[in-house]
């Protein structure tokens, strides 16, 4: 008896260490970093309606309470597990050296050509997915919860500008370089450095407080983006959408993320200061967005939008 509980006791603790060690051996260098997720999922719980809300409840396992923010980097974490193998190339897409383009037809598939497997076709399978689901006619095979918490992920990493980069380069994941002092690469610098610099020269460290400056930048009458959200959130056709956003990205990666960078460079103050508002931006967006996407597939409005079935 006395054994068991201590044994209940300590699992919780095991628990932690297994979700530790998840983090740790994570993929670091895929994805906007836990911060960047985390704060794009918290901006758009914040902006969801109440039957959006009741509905990401009754999907999220009991134990995070309602926060979809908790679970918005699992995906990262179990993209290597052998089950999960096939969500891995659903991170990014690779579009051609230089070109600075992206076209959904000849870019959006993996490395055997298999169509629509990346980030922008993800986003649309996830989102009809739960479309179904909310209609009553869901595929029984596919996992609703699993779709919630791709799709949540997917809008963070379509948003990533490097996200959408060369293909003979990973992404800027092979252009190894300096980030101030310490090794980092492009693909690294743009999911995570960026962020990690902002929060501790101008937040404390508290993504908190640079969750509420980023929110305060689109709800605050005065701040930056107020007249954009409304052009953020446009969307006619779903395939429309995620190729927008993907394009929003490549350009960006190629106007500020490549823009100047070579191999074994040193970025510093000047590269931090053009990238951080853009980076910035691009977690707006992406709450933004999957809010809007959120609400339209489970809101009560008429307000739907084409997906391809
Ligand atoms: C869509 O999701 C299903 C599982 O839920 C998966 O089998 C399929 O490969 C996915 N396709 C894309 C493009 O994400
Ligand atoms: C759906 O997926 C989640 C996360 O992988 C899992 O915990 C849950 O048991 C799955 N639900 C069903 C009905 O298979
Ligand atoms: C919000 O806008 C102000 C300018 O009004 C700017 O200084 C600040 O960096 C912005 N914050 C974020 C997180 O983008």
């Amino acid at each position: 008896m006395a054994k068991f509980e201590v044994l209940g006791r300590c699992s919780p603790f095991w628990f932690v260490l297994l979700l530790c060690f998840a983090f740790m051996m994570g993929p670091g260098a895929q994805g906007w970093s836990k911060e960047g997720h985390i704060m794009t999922c918290r901006i758009a719980q914040g902006l969801l309606g109440s039957e959006a809300l009741e509905a990401i409840q009754n999907l999220l396992p009991l134990n995070v309470n309602g926060d979809l923010s908790a679970l918005c980097t699992w995906p990262d974490q179990i993209r290597h597990w052998h089950k999960y193998r096939w969500t891995s190339p659903l991170h990014f897409i690779d579009t051609p050296d230089d070109e600075c383009t992206f076209n959904y037809q000849r870019d959006c598939h993996d490395p055997h050509g298999v169509e629509d497997m990346c980030v922008a076709g993800a986003v649309q399978n996830f989102t009809s997915q739960l479309v179904h689901y909310r209609e009553g006619s869901a595929d029984r095979r596919y996992n609703m919860t699993e779709a919630l918490l791709f799709l949540s992920h997917f809008m963070g990493d379509i948003h990533q500008p490097m996200h959408v980069g060369f293909t003979s380069d990973e992404g800027g994941n092979t252009i190894n370089l300096r980030w101030f002092r310490h090794k980092s690469n492009l693909h690294h610098v743009w999911d995570r450095e960026i962020v990690l610099t902002a929060l501790s020269d101008y937040y404390e460290k508290d993504m908190d407080l640079l969750q509420k400056d980023i929110e305060g930048n689109f709800t605050d009458l005065q701040g930056i983006w107020s007249s954009d959200v409304s052009s953020w959130e446009h969307c006619d056709d779903i395939l429309s959408c995620v190729t927008k956003w993907a394009v929003e990205s490549i350009n960006i990666a190629c106007k500020w993320g490549y823009k100047g960078v070579d191999p074994g460079t040193t970025l510093a103050d000047d590269y931090f200061d053009s990238s951080m508002p853009i980076v910035m931006k691009r977690i707006a967006q992406g709450g933004v967005r999957l809010a809007m996407i959120l609400n339209r597939v489970f809101g009560d409005t008429d307000e739907g939008f084409a997906i391809a079935t």
